[in-house]
């Protein structure tokens, strides 16, 4: 069975069992708690943990995952056994309060022994130790006598907090020959039983319902349904070795097999991961693929290679990979740059790095290098450790592997703490329901409300006094709390005819609304009060969204028609607009965009905001930005034959409330990435 068949297999059996179908979420998660989509039940976290209405109750896909730098790490595995990848396909069933524990176990059973044909005695099972339920199930349905294990085998969750529950695991029994435990038992199936919420201090409060969620590797079923024992060995991997060797020149030996491993398995990482828009880069995601796509890069050197290699390698990911995901092939031009980009960039620091070692290396004592230098090497210059340590050691020159780890941890410490802030703190609080805020679209009068929450000095309190600053969540709101973009509204929360706070911006965890500001009256929680927005920056801000709908069409419209949105800021009057381009615009083309801009808000032509189906969506042809993922009903703001795009955000309904549009700034943020700034409104004028 070829990888396409067992996605077919898996996809036709759970539809038969009433299951929607649904495509792959991209690997960039609507999830701040997470650099990649881990598993496919990342894009379901919201309606696992009750905070989002589920579209169907029963579900099921193939999701791309990336399991590297986070707390489901498998890169130092990588290249080293047969089973472990960076990149690889989920197939998942879900359960959204309908089935539980007994119809996941039965179907699971059913498709690989009654479809799948797989020798009922090659497979074990686990459960988890509290979970007699499950136990009692295998018996029943398997005949299995399930071995019980504790939470470090048997209990899952994607990060440390949110949904999470007892597992049943299913593996494959490869045959008495090896001897290796790793080896003769490899988990093929995960079904967990997603029934907590998991808060930030540890503590776990019961679900609303009871779900299920399930995941597969589909490379280890490739693997045993070819009759392989390695993933590496199967149709897919094996072409993308011989690709490697192609572009190399060199063979595959038994010595040098972990690097073609490495190679083929970072190719699909940087590959997805780019074209789904990751950008590489010294934070985050962007870092992580950074990384991965260098030590590719070093891998190729150890084969002897020099110059460009992923990039080289890319259309043979397309041909084994780009019928089930069309947009590797749509976003070829732009990745097959980035990528070229990054390994020139690579090669130079190579040189450069090398330069700075060799000044550090005669003022080095006792024969360590500091691992401040390493780390800089590694940061600055992208040389891993083992790379660092190879070029040293023909000096006999160690490295201070503990100061380097130090260095590490202390650059992981910053970049985490851009997406702290105070909301670790809200998302502690599972028990507080989603505001009710559908009422931001039509925001007009007051609207009556209810304090739910207030967090003041990091401590959530029933009661704060005039003078707080505080952030409050209410049952309903009007406001636009930040989000994809846009920022938040400002406005006025009222208490008995007073205004009780004044809030300068609303911000958004999650499905909550968080009013920001300082008290002018006391207010505790269950005060019943009043929501007023602040109508004019709301209009402001109303003006600069539809005029970046506007901006990204005349770019299209100038430049070319693969412009594509790469992040945004809306603010009142004031655009900032980041888009994948390989060169910077001239002035004429400058002009032209803004010219085109300012010609359509002349025509005060009519801005139409629609709710439909994400197909209806797709067929009127919707651009949709690249972290989207599949909801049932999506927002859809058009102007004209001009601009068409599935967009949460507020906007206004004629194009003449621009009033005018003007383009400040066009500049450069990272490889093929420009920035432009543009002002709107009376700012512009
Ligand atoms: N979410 C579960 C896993 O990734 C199914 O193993």
């Amino acid at each position: 069975m070829t990888y396409d068949d067992i996605r077919k297999v898996f996809l036709n059996f759970f539809e038969s069992k009433g299951h929607k179908i649904v495509p792959s979420a991209s690997l960039i998660p609507n999830d701040p708690t997470l650099l990649f989509t881990v598993a496919g039940m990342v894009p379901w976290k919201g309606i696992l943990q009750g905070t989002e209405p589920a579209f169907a109750p029963r579900v099921a896909d193939v999701q791309k995952c990336i399991r590297a730098g986070g707390k489901h790490n498998d890169l130092d595995e990588v290249g080293f056994d047969g089973r472990h990848h960076t990149f690889f396909e989920m197939l998942g069933n879900w359960s959204f309060g309908d089935y539980f524990k007994e119809g996941a176990i039965e179907m699971s059973w059913e498709l690989l022994t009654k479809v799948l044909k797989l020798d009922p005695a090659r497979l074990r099972v686990t459960t988890h130790e509290s979970d007699e339920e499950s136990t009692q199930l295998w018996r029943k349905i398997a005949s299995k006598e399930p071995i019980r294990l504790g939470d470090k085998d048997n209990w899952w969750s994607a990060g440390d907090t949110g949904p999470c529950g007892p597992c049943t695991e299913i593996f494959y029994d490869f045959g008495k020959e090896f001897s290796n435990e790793d080896d003769r038992w490899v988990e093929i199936w995960n079904d967990v039983f997603m029934q907590f919420d998991r808060d930030a201090n540890g503590n776990l409060t019961p679900l609303p319902k009871q779900n299920v969620d399930t995941g597969a590797g589909l490379e280890r079923w490739a693997a045993l349904l070819q009759n392989k024992v390695d993933n590496f060995d199967t149709d897919l991997f094996v072409n993308l070795i011989h690709a490697t060797e192609d572009v190399t020149g060199v063979k595959k030996t038994d010595e040098n097999t972990p690097s073609f491993k490495i190679i083929a398995d970072h190719l699909r990482a940087v590959g997805f991961a780019i074209a789904d828009g990751v950008i590489p880069s010294n934070t985050d995601r962007g870092y992580v693929i950074r990384r991965i796509l260098r030590r590719a890069m070093r891998h190729g050197q150890m084969l002897g290679h020099k110059g460009a290699l992923l990039s080289k390698l890319y259309p043979a990911l397309i041909t084994e990979m780009g019928n089930a995901y069309p947009e590797l092939a749509q976003e070829e031009k732009h990745v097959v740059e980035i990528i070229q980009n990054e390994e020139n960039a690579f090669a130079d620091m190579l040189q450069n790095g090398i330069k700075l070692l060799d000044n550090e290396i005669p003022k080095i004592n006792n024969a360590v290098l500091p691992g401040e230098i390493a780390f800089k090497l590694f940061d600055t210059y992208g040389f891993p450790l083992d790379l660092t340590q190879m070029i040293l050691r023909d000096k006999n020159i160690e490295v201070d592997i503990a100061g380097f780890e130090r260095a590490m941890n202390e650059q992981k410490e910053r970049s985490r703490a851009d997406t702290k802030g105070t909301r670790t703190l809200w998302e502690s609080q599972t028990k507080l329901t989603a505001t009710d805020d559908h009422y931001k679209y039509d925001p007009d009068n007051a609207l009556e409300s209810k304090v739910l929450a207030i967090l003041r000095d990091g401590s959530f309190v029933s009661k704060a006094a005039a003078g707080d600053n505080v952030e409050v969540a209410l049952d309903k709101t009007n406001f636009y709390g930040t989000q994809g973009g846009q920022v938040g509204d400002a406005g006025e929360i009222i208490k008995d005819g007073n205004v009780a706070m004044n809030v300068t911006e609303a911000g958004r965890v999650n499905d909550v609304v968080i009013h920001k500001g300082i008290l002018n009256t006391d207010l505790s929680v269950g005060d019943k009060v009043k929501t007023l927005i602040n109508a004019s920056t709301r209009q402001q801000t109303a003006r600069a969204h539809t005029a970046t709908h506007l901006l990204q069409a005349a770019l299209r419209n100038i430049l070319n028609e693969d412009v594509e949105q790469r992040g945004s800021k809306v603010s009142p009057d004031s655009v900032r607009f980041d888009f994948r381009f390989g060169r910077a615009m001239t002035a004429e083309e400058k002009q032209a965009v803004e010219d085109l801009i300012n010609k359509w808000i002349a025509a005060d032509i009519p801005v139409t905001h629609e709710e439909m189906s994400l197909d209806d969506a797709k067929k009127r042809g919707a651009m949709a930005l690249f972290d989207e993922k599949y909801r049932d009903k999506v927002k859809v703001i058009t102007a004209d034959n001009i601009s068409c795009e599935l967009c949460g955000g507020t906007h206004i309904y004629h194009t003449g409330e621009i009033i005018k549009a003007k383009i400040n700034k066009e500049k450069s943020i990272s490889s093929g990435i420009r920035r432009i700034t543009m002002s709107v409104g009376t700012l512009a004028e």
